[in-house]
């Protein structure tokens, strides 16, 4: 979705807001622009497509200047098109707006405006903010953001430049994400942590209905009544190689293959590997809470969700509590049955993603206590539910979430195991030693990421192959369902998930030579349950691909085997979905896809 980024400084910000937006490449975008104030006055370049064009038309026309904005748009309100990509100037070309986000009423503050005879330029939403801080302007634009703000309905994060100010950037946030990092005599604007962890990693992160005011020699921040509050600065604790390729082709593998790191470190935060014991201070719940549990809704959406269904496996196995999962986007207009005191787990790497924020407002507004599975510091989700558990899995900059999705289950695995001990239905011995065999599970993901080779030759062999099945019982279906998602994501290959029993009910009209079906069987209780529907798809003529823990016994020489190291059947999802993470990524790299941003997709899902 749309990127800001913004820089107030000594240096020419032009490089510094084009590598700031190529950071932000990653949200997907179809446009970009800048507006810099060079020698006092606006000037702006706007380009439709790649960043390169918007470089390309810079080197033909080129400009400087201390302080600029810029901005990646992801077409909402009209096409991708040079006249509705930001900066948005107002008709006297002397105020420019950047905006992620959508104004609801944008249609009736655009009337109002027809009728006093301002003439729009554009399609977008946005127009209407540069045009309204023109019409009510009177020399002091921190005043007029005062009168015009509360005028705007839905969720925004503005960058705003004027050209009578010419030291002053102010910076909005309503509901859409807006960090300043802090530097020796520059600040740097940006939506996403990653676009400016070059420069700084002290950000100021904004709250909603904030209005910040940044010179070169200092920010003020004020809130939309015109009351001046204080902000404190937030250490990103990310490194700055982090939000880098490193070597790889693609941030996708990248992130694969930073999982084992991603594990032991997300473990080491929650669980003290000496004495094998859980960090109280970090958990959720005491023994009191514990106890008293009678239900747990899991709220999120995709990856996610798949990895909240996960979770509820492994809550209500290990510690017998009552757990729901829903689709956020479903969950925040079904007529739910809430009772106050509830908790609700709202899982989400960006948090950010539009539906999940919808979902835990409405719990929250319901007087249920929210505690947040994320990845990122201050996002949205992390600061309005009552408790934060952070995964700590760095940056992820590829679309398809890989490294977020199995920190993810981790938390899950480590909340499941703490509420079981604190239940009485596991023991402090029994727990060290589940504890134990979770520390295991980041050198077992090297074990699997270790077969690369053959998974990219398997890649290869299947390269015309158009369906993909993925079948699997219990946990093994939850994972396919990820699994799935992943492969339809960056390859465009057609792939979908099934409890394997279902596959009778209907699904199997589909299977015939043509077909790939994967397997999946970890969960040994059940695996010879999905080995009988393999032998179904098998007598359809499909090609079989089987990824299989260790100890279970397999023998049709004809099958394409991956291992997954053996570990407790309720660990087992960590592992298995690295080898499919690793089969999407080659057949996207084959079929040339565009791995990191797959077409139509955004990284963090900011609005409905
Ligand atoms: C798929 C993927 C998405 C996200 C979903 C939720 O690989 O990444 O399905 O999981 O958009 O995003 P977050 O976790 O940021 O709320």
């Amino acid at each position: 979705m749309c990127g800001i980024v913004g820089y107030v400084g000594q240096q020419d910000c032009v490089p510094i807001l084009l590598k700031g937006l190529s950071a932000l490449e990653y949200r997907g975008y179809d446009s970009a622009g800048v507006a810099v104030l060079e020698n006092g006055k606006m000037a702006v370049r706007k380009e439709v497509g790649r960043l390169a064009a918007l470089e390309e038309k810079i080197g033909r026309m080129p400009l400087s200047g201390v302080i600029g904005i810029g901005h990646t748009r992801w077409a909402t309100h009209g096409e991708p098109s040079e006249v509705n990509s930001h900066p948005h100037l107002d008709s006297k070309n002397r105020i420019a707006v950047i905006h992620n986000g959508i104004i609801e009423n944008f249609r009736e503050l655009k009337a109002f405006l027809q009728g006093k005879g301002v003439s729009f330029r554009s399609e977008t939403d946005t127009e209407v903010v540069s045009q309204l801080l023109s019409y009510y302007y009177e020399g002091d634009l921190l005043k007029t953001l005062f009168r015009v703000i509360p005028m705007l309905e839905g969720s925004y994060a503005l960058g705003i430049l004027c050209q009578d100010q010419p030291e002053h950037l102010y910076c909005v946030r309503n509901g859409s994400p807006l960090i300043i990092g802090r530097a020796k005599g520059e600040f740097y604007v940006a939506s996403d942590i990653s676009a400016i962890l070059e420069y700084t990693r002290d950000v100021y992160i904004l709250e909603d209905d904030d209005i910040a005011d940044v010179t070169k020699e200092g920010i003020a921040f004020y809130r939309e009544t015109g009351e001046q509050v204080e902000r404190q600065t937030t250490q990103i604790a990310w490194s700055r190689d982090s939000a880098q390729k490193g070597g790889y082709d693609h941030f996708m593998l990248k992130e694969i293959f930073e999982q084992p790191r991603a594990l032991r470190e997300t473990l080491a935060h929650y669980v003290d590997l000496e004495t094998l014991t859980i960090k109280r201070e970090a958990m959720p719940f005491d023994r009191e809470q514990a106890n008293a549990l009678e239900k747990l809704t899991v709220i999120a959406c995709g990856t996610a969700h798949h990895a909240g269904m996960i979770g509820r496996v492994l809550i209500e196995t290990l510690a017998r509590v009552k757990t729901e999962t829903d689709i956020a986007s479903e969950y925040r207009y079904y007529d739910t049955i809430d009772q106050p005191g509830e908790t609700l787990i709202a899982v989400s790497q960006s948090g950010e993603t539009a539906d999940t924020v919808a979902a835990v407002r409405k719990a929250k507004g319901h007087g249920s206590r929210v505690v947040a599975l994320t990845n990122v510091i201050g996002s949205t989700i992390a600061r309005e539910s009552d408790m934060v558990m952070y995964t700590l899995a760095g940056p992820e900059i590829a679309v398809a979430s890989t490294k977020a999705y199995t920190t993810q289950i981790l938390l899950f695995e480590i909340i499941a195991l703490d509420l079981a001990n604190l239940r009485g239905l596991l023991t402090d011995e029994e727990l060290r030693e589940r504890l134990r065999e979770l520390a295991a599970l980041p050198e077992k993901a090297e074990q699997v990421l270790s077969h690369r080779e053959e998974v990219a030759d398997f890649a290869h062999s299947e390269k015309g192959c158009e369906d993909v099945f993925f079948i699997g019982r219990l946990m093994d279906y939850y994972t396919s369902l990820e699994a799935a998602l992943k492969l339809k994501e960056v390859s465009y290959i057609h792939s979908e998930a099934y409890a394997a029993g279902e596959l009778k009910h209907g699904p199997i009209a589909l299977i015939d030579d043509t077909t790939l079906v994967v397997a999946t069987l970890t969960q040994k209780r059940i695996v010879a349950k999905t080995i009988s529907n393999v032998e179904e798809v098998r007598a359809r003529k499909a090609k079989i691909l089987l990824v299989a823990s260790e100890p279970i016994p397999l023998n049709n020489p004809q099958d394409t085997v991956w291992r997954v190291p053996d570990t407790d059947d309720l660990f087992s999802p960590i592992l298995m979905i690295l080898y499919v993470q690793m089969f999407a990524y080659y057949m996207a790299l084959q079929k040339g896809c565009d791995i990191d941003k797959p077409r139509n997709l955004a990284k963090s899902v900011t609005v409905e």
